[in-house]
């Protein structure tokens, strides 16, 4: 990952650097402005580590090299002391970012107090005490790995549907209805009489303005109070949320399919050295995008779609195509869609594959038929494949009440959970839609939801009903899987749990 060089000059005169960007200046003199992160001496010789937010070096102080003042001070120097460091960048290919840094002069802007050391040392602490310390634990490598890759995540997130012609279309935070059941909502005072509450989902919008513009997501924070304190929730995540006119569920498995595979692929892209800090076994990913590409004249259900529209036209006469000094265009667009490789199971099919597991003693617990698949069904299910699973057609009693009723079989939904590889769970739940103002009128009854508060949605059934269907991925969820990481608490900057919301 490399950036621009900032040519801005400090007072010794030498270029400002960023430790990201040093293979452009191998052999010179350059000033970083960062961190001391950790220091060891030998004698007469120091071992400084800066880090500067684009990663970390290490500096090479020989007492008889340097003046000793400078010497002194970074022989005192308190961990997480703000500084500039002036040096020559020599390539070391011992060293983890392939360079080092011969130290000439250092400015302290602050010095860490030795009474009151920084508190995160390289010994092990408790999940508690990093989590009190959140706002200093995300500047050790490994946190500040995984917040780049976040990044990196969301970034991908966006583009997929940036780059194949949806429009981005962010619904309400403060919401007058519940979209995923009434027990999870965070209930707030609206003025006078009303009540209002923070979204659990930006579907039911999405919704909408599908049926406006044709092909939408929505990203942004959503809301579940739920009680549950398990490594996979949150009570504030992200989420985004793709909703498309006409399209039904094998091509909503598809977009799944493809919208994932662009993910992984630009994470690899970038973040090969940040993985490795995390501790991430990369070829577990590279197994997620092994595949053949479909050739042009392949047609899922979804290719079609991408490849029509005035879209595609405006997309080349802004020059997307040709712009892309940084390798940020998607590695996976319309055209190199990968092929129908991830698993696609019933539920039924699924259903099967538990009984016969429990039945060979490789699960503990039976499933019953008709329930939801709990973790340990979960986590054995993704043990069989190296890719992302997509189980479809739940039973309807136990999904959402806008799921669209399998007309093969109307006791089961049109409706896909992709389960993460490795046991990391759901990542993507979505569905195709009830288009039938009558059908969908008698669920929000039979929920025993508010029927005025869903007038609105009602009507996109009205007028001009067709079918359509989506889908919502959670960012963390995938954070966690692509990181390698067994809570999602470390997979974005502040938490919010059941029994967190400091710092
Ligand atoms: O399966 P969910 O509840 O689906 C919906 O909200 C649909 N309305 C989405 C849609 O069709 N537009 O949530 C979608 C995803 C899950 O698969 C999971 O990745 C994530 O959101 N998610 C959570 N992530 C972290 N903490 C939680 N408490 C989460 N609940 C759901
Ligand atoms: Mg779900």
């Amino acid at each position: 990952m490399s950036e621009p060089t900032n040519t801005t000059t400090s007072t010794t005169a030498a270029p400002i650097a960023t430790i990201a960007s040093l293979s452009h200046h191998e052999g010179q003199i350059v000033t970083l402005r960062g961190w001391l992160y950790n220091l060891r001496a030998s004698g007469k010789l120091l071992f400084p580590i800066f880090r500067d937010g684009t990663g970390t070096i290490q500096g090479i102080v020989p007492k008889a090299a340097v003046p000793e003042e400078v010497f002194n001070t970074l022989k005192e120097l308190t961990l997480e002391s703000s500084l500039t460091v002036t040096g020559k960048v020599r390539a070391d290919s011992r060293a983890p970012s392939g360079y080092e840094l011969d130290v000439e002069n250092v400015e302290i802007l602050q010095r860490v107090p030795e009474e009151t050391p920084f508190p995160i040392t390289l010994k092990e602490h408790g999940v508690d005490f990093l989590m009190e310390h959140r706002h200093l634990w995300l500047r050790t490598p490994r946190q500040s790995a995984i917040l780049r890759v976040r990044a990196t995540i969301m970034r991908a997130a966006a583009e997929y549907f940036d780059i194949n012609g949806f429009i981005r279309t962010d619904p309400p935070i403060l919401t007058p209805n519940a979209c995923e059941g009434t027990s999870e909502l965070f209930e707030m005072d609206y003025f006078d009489d009303d009540k209002a509450y923070l979204t659990q989902s930006g579907q039911l919008y999405v919704e909408a303005t599908a049926l406006a513009l044709g092909k939408v997501y929505s990203f942004g924070p959503t809301f579940r109070a739920e009680k549950s304190k398990t490594r996979r929730h949150l009570t504030e995540f992200w989420m985004v949320e793709p909703e498309v006119a006409f399209l039904e569920l094998d091509g909503l498995l598809d977009l799944a399919e493809a919208y994932i595979t662009h993910i992984v692929t630009t994470v690899l892209a970038h973040h090969r050295a940040d993985l490795k800090v995390i501790g991430k076994d990369i070829t577990k990913l590279e197994a997620v995008i092994a595949s053949e590409t479909l050739t042009t004249t392949a047609t899922t259900n979804h290719a079609v779609i991408l490849s029509e529209g005035p879209e595609q036209a405006a997309g080349e006469s802004n020059g997307t195509e040709s712009k892309d000094p940084e390798g940020t265009r998607p590695a996976t667009t319309d055209q190199n869609l990968s092929a129908n490789k991830f698993p696609r199971l019933s539920y039924d099919e699924a259903h099967a594959m538990l009984e016969k597991a429990y039945a060979e003693g490789k699960i503990e617990a039976p499933h019953k038929y008709g329930d939801d698949f709990g973790s340990p069904d979960e986590t054995y299910i993704s043990s069989q494949f190296s890719k992302p699973v997509m189980i479809h057609r739940y039973p309807a009693a136990i999904k959402a009440f806008y799921m669209q009723p399998d007309p093969q079989d109307p006791s089961k939904a049109l409706c896909v959970d992709v389960l993460a590889p490795e046991g990391y769970g759901e990542i993507i739940g979505g569905s195709q839609r009830v288009d039938s103002y009558d059908l969908l009128k008698q669920r929000i009854e039979d929920h025993n939801l508010p029927l005025a508060a869903f007038q609105w949605y009602l009507d996109l059934r009205k007028y001009g009903s067709v079918p359509h269907a989506g889908f919502g991925m959670g960012i963390e969820r995938v954070v966690a899987w692509i990181c390698g990481l067994d809570h999602v608490r470390e997979t974005i900057p502040f938490a919010r749990t059941l029994n967190r919301i400091y710092p």
